[in-house]
């Protein structure tokens, strides 16, 4: 039996790594899904890929900080795909300066990971919310090990803000929506190769093997480690729960 059959699903930064292989497991499940990415060719060859192993995707370009665009793009898929049940804000970016660095590089650095990591969370599920809630759908966001802070594997101040709001985010929306029918939750996801860390597993090996010796599953993720779960929460597997975050960390922060 598929999990998903009968659901229209939304998936942001679905070009490339995590949101990628979620949209590709949702397809599998039987879900028709949007693929949304500001880099459109990623998106595009994404949905294209899905498509021809049997399943159904469409693409569109969107970047989550633009709101007006938000709003747009969530009526015109309403339009021609159908009421949305299913959204997955996963877009985001990663930077690791601290706060000590250069003024411009700090200030450009808050400014750019809030407005795509948190303000993009918000500006998606506003454009999205009517549908989801007429579906009485679910929305599953990408948190992080950063949703909490850990000192050994230290990340910046920009990001971990980022990942605490999605988290605090999540629990809010939970609390407000719950009585509708509609289930919110986090994702957790640890130390996870993919193009978003490529840079840094190259030029600071070190940090990679920080993450994995505190790893009790001993190995980095992958992106397929993230679609299982992802699934559970956008399914009717997980009917009770909401305002929860998964992790999926290889037990990172168990230990
Ligand atoms: P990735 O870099 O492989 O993919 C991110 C996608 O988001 C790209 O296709 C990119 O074009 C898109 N994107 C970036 N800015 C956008 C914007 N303004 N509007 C629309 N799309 C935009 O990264 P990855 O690893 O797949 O990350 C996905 C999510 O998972 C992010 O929210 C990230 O913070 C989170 N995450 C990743 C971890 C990892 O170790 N890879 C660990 C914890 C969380």
């Amino acid at each position: 039996m598929a999990f998903l059959e009968n659901h229209i699903a939304v998936v942001t930064g679905a070009g490339s790594g995590i949101g990628r292989a979620i949209a590709a497991g949702y397809a599998r499940e039987g879900a028709r899904v949007v693929l949304l990415d500001v880099n459109e060719g990623a998106a595009a060859e994404a949905a294209k890929e899905i498509r021809d192993t049997g399943g159904k995707a469409d693409s569109f370009a969107l970047d989550v900080t633009r709101r007006e665009d938000c709003v747009a793009l969530g009526k015109e898929i309403a339009g021609k795909i159908g009421q949305v049940s299913i959204l997955v804000n996963n877009a985001g970016i990663a930077r690791r300066n601290g706060m000590l660095g250069a003024d411009e590089a700090v200030i450009k650095d808050w400014e750019d990971v809030i407005a795509i990591n948190l303000t993009g969370v918000f500006n998606v599920t506003h454009a999205f919310l009517p549908q989801i809630r007429a579906a009485k759908g679910r929305i599953v966001n990408i948190g992080s090990i950063q949703s909490f802070v850990h000192v050994r594997t230290p990340s910046s101040p920009a990001y971990t803000a980022s990942k605490h709001g999605v988290l605090g985010f999540t629990k809010a929306l939970a609390a407000e929506l719950g009585k509708e029918g509609v289930r919110v939750n986090a994702i957790g996801p640890g130390f996870i190769e993919t193009p978003l860390n490529a840079q840094t597993r190259a030029t600071n090996p070190e940090l990679a093997k920080t993450f994995i010796a505190h790893t009790p599953l001993g190995r980095a993720g992958k992106a397929e480690d993230i679609v299982g779960p992802a699934i559970f929460l956008a399914s009717d597997l997980s009917a009770y729960v909401t305002g929860s975050i998964v992790m999926v960390d290889g037990g990172y922060r168990a230990v």
